[in-house]
């Protein structure tokens, strides 16, 4: 539990050359088969989310080497309390952790962190870690991570939607003005771009409610690979794959 999990540090990367036009500015990352990954073996799902740690650090640093700014991941929906009493512990306890352990690794390669989710249900040693590493990171400017920890996309258009209502039922704001730039600023995190690639491991193939406003226009790449098992190269061929596409967003050539 002590011991503090960082990627090799002598391991060389090789990201993808891809010119800048050509990369997505945010990723959105469904952190995914963690529990079939510990399955698979024998041991307890448990053993599955630990591992995950790590490769979410090794993720990190790869976008800080491709340059990408923007990365979300997805740690606990608003839907993984439906999970056993003893998992969602686990989960709760586990996200505490990590942020403690590693919000000084992540200061340290000047990475910002933002956390987007619903504040009810979650637990307060979470939301107090989370804040924490906010304040310690919010000036740093190499790239942001933004922490999805009880998160839902229609939990977040609700509240925002929440939000705006209450503006119009004051006489802040009059209805005809509501427009999509409007909504957009009422999201949890209202900086945040929409997502242009949405990668997604495990075999899946579902956005399981992840970013739901944001990614209205992204590129959906899904990998076979269970979480645990995810590496930078991965990350690479996902955004080789996405720089390759051909993005009309409603348009024509
Ligand atoms: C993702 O792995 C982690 C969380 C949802 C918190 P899972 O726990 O969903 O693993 P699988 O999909 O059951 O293998
Ligand atoms: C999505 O994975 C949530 C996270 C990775 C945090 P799930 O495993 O919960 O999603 P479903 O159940 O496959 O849709
Ligand atoms: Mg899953």
């Amino acid at each position: 539990m002590k011991r503090v999990i960082t990627p090799d540090r002598n391991r060389v990367l090789h990201p993808p050359q891809i010119p800048a036009e050509f990369l997505p500015r945010h990723i959105a990352l469904v952190m995914d088969g963690n529990g079939r990954w510990a399955q698979e073996r024998g041991m307890p799902r448990t053993q599955g989310h630990k591992r995950g740690e790590a490769v979410l650090l090794e993720v990190v640093d790869a976008c800080l080497a491709m340059g990408i700014p923007y990365l979300s991941a997805y740690a606990f929906s608003t839907e993984n309390w439906r999970r056993t009493p003893d998992e969602v512990r686990f989960l709760m306890g586990f996200n505490r952790d990590v942020l403690r352990r590693q919000r000084e690794w992540l200061n340290e390669r000047g990475v910002r962190v933002v956390w987007a989710g619903r504040r009810p249900r979650l637990w307060r040693s979470v939301l107090k870690e989370l804040e924490k590493a906010e304040e310690l990171t919010r000036d740093n400017t190499a790239m942001t991570l933004v922490m999805c920890v009880n998160y839902g996309g229609r939990a977040e258009i609700v509240d925002g939607v929440r939000s705006l209502a209450q503006q119009v039922a004051s006489g802040k704001v009059r209805p005809e003005e509501i427009s999509e730039s409007m909504l957009s600023a009422y999201m949890y995190d209202p900086q945040m771009p929409d997502v242009d690639l949405f990668l997604r491991p495990s075999g899946e193939k579902r956005t399981s409610n992840f970013l739901l406003w944001q990614s209205a226009y992204a590129e959906m790449v899904y990998q076979d690979k269970l979480f645990p098992d995810f590496g930078p190269e991965d990350l690479f061929a996902a955004v080789e794959e996405y720089a390759r596409r051909d993005r009309r967003f409603g348009g024509t050539k």
